[in-house]
């Protein structure tokens, strides 16, 4: 196999733990014995992400919007995000895009459509935003509505990656009406525990914790749909997070923003 494809075993990947955290079943025991020693905020986080997902998805498709690109896809978990999508209207066409091989080998399960879209995967790194790009102009019409999707992925890019930089090129590429569908891991609410991750996660798996207001950051030059920047489970709460009693104790920052 070409390196690209091949699933490294030896050492944990940010799908595989947040596979496991969501309680799935395609992860190696490295990811496993990292998931293990995560805190329980963290496991509950990952619950939370995945229902804001939901919602900012079908809001998306409710609003009207018709194609979706989805960076950092993860392992298939259902209902994933065309599911939803074709959920509103079947037409939905969905482009997914992750870097991690073992993505690439569930993409057969991404690329169930309805019958009157569409789904596309391509395996590749957002910190090479034009390659997905082009390869997304080659599957959706650029001159209608995107719903960009950045969801639990911009943690893993560093400050030295230029994660705004990667953000407001995808973002450029844009017409007016698309949006941006943003979450991102955060321990400002829990400064006792960043010591402990940075040993664990962060010490194994390349990431960065960012404040809300470095979140926020992200929708500059775009309006923010209501509530704006906040916690996961207080993003149009409903009873998918009734996990989380206290969304002020959340670990994701989430938020939906419309381009001008
Ligand atoms: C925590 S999972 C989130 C999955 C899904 N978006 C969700 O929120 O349910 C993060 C995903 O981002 C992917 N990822 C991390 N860094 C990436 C990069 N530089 N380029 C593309 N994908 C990346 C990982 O492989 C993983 O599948």
């Amino acid at each position: 196999m070409p390196p690209q494809t091949r699933i490294d075993t030896s050492r944990p990947h940010p799908a595989r733990v947040y596979d496991y955290m969501l309680g799935g079943k395609d992860h190696y025991p490295v990811d496993q014995e990292l998931g293990e020693r995560l805190p329980a905020f963290l496991r509950t986080a990952a619950r939370q992400n995945r229902a804001f997902m939901r919602r900012a998805v079908a809001q998306a498709a409710r609003s009207g919007i018709r194609q979706f690109l989805d960076i950092g896809t993860g392992i298939p978990t259902e209902p994933n995000l065309h599911q939803i999508a074709q959920g509103v209207d079947a037409r939905a066409r969905v482009v997914y895009a992750d870097y991690d091989p073992i993505v690439l080998r569930h993409a057969e399960a991404l690329l169930v459509s309805a019958p009157e879209g569409a789904t596309d995967y391509i395996q590749a790194d957002v910190r090479e935003p034009d390659g997905i790009l082009d390869h997304a102009r080659s599957f959706l019409d650029f001159q209608q509505p995107v719903a960009l999707s950045l969801i639990a992925l911009l943690h893993f890019v560093v400050d030295a990656e230029d994660p705004y930089g990667i953000v407001g090129t995808l973002v450029a590429a844009l017409p007016s009406g698309s949006r941006l569908i943003l979450s991102h891991a955060s321990l400002e609410r829990f400064p006792d525990s960043t010591a402990e991750l940075a040993s664990t996660y962060a010490s194994r798996i390349s990431s960065q914790s960012r404040t809300r207001e470095e979140v926020a950051r992200f929708f500059d030059g775009l309006d923010l749909v209501a509530p704006g920047v906040v916690t996961a489970p207080e993003w149009h709460q409903d009873g998918d997070d009734a996990a989380a009693p206290e969304p002020e104790q959340s670990a994701v920052y989430v938020g939906v923003a419309r381009k001008p």
